[in-house]
């Protein structure tokens, strides 16, 4: 079987972070913190307003690199990971959450208001689901709710899909009428 080179992705705060690591532990795989990566390899340049702007094409160069140098599985985690190159990903783990719960989240980081309200709008919309089915297709995609699942339950539902004993195929989840 072909080693599993697993992203992490969704909006943040819905808990890639941990459940990324949890995964990475279960699989004994090398873990990648995406954003990590960014900064120190400085695949970013700077907006007017000192906003960082990531370099695709430089987070994907470094990340090939890493594939191609490490043999172990790896867990890449970071809201760009869905769009690392398909050719690199065996699968794309999306962590949904419901932008009421989310928001409490959120909340409890200094966000200014627009900020809060553009990333509760993203998960409403699905974005980076959306944006990771474009890329990589249905069948490489998994979603999974984190509403009001912990880590460790989420990983083990991931680890069933993994052996074909449940579906999170993508586009179950629907919080428009949640949100709008
Ligand atoms: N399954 C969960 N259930 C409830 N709370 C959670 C869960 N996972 C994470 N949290 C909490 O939600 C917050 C965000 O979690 P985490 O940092 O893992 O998210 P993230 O997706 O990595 O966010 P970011 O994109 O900012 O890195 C943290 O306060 C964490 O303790
Ligand atoms: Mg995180």
């Amino acid at each position: 079987m072909r080693r599993l080179v697993i992203a992490v992705s969704g909006t943040p705060g819905t808990g890639k972070t941990r459940f990324a690591g949890l995964l990475a532990r279960k699989l004994g795989a090398e873990l990648i913190d995406l954003n990590g990566l960014i900064l120190k390899k400085k695949c970013y340049r700077l907006d007017i307003d000192g906003t960082r702007i990531a370099n695709l094409r430089r987070m994907r160069a470094e990340f090939a690199r890493i594939v191609k140098n490490s043999r172990k599985p790896i867990v890449v985690e970071g809201l760009l990971a869905h769009l690392l190159q398909a050719r690199h990903l065996t699968h794309v783990v999306v962590l949904r959450a419901r932008p009421k719960i989310l928001e409490r989240r959120l909340r409890a980081r200094k966000y200014s208001a627009q900020k809060l309200r553009d990333n509760l709008e993203a998960e409403a919309l699905g974005i980076i689901l959306w944006e990771a089915v474009h890329a990589h297709g249905m069948n490489k995609v998994y979603e999974i709710d984190m509403t009001k699942r912990k880590a460790q339950a989420a990983v083990r539902l991931f680890l069933d899909a993994l052996a074909g004993k449940v579906s999170l195929r993508p586009g179950k989840i629907d919080w428009l009428e949640d949100f709008f």
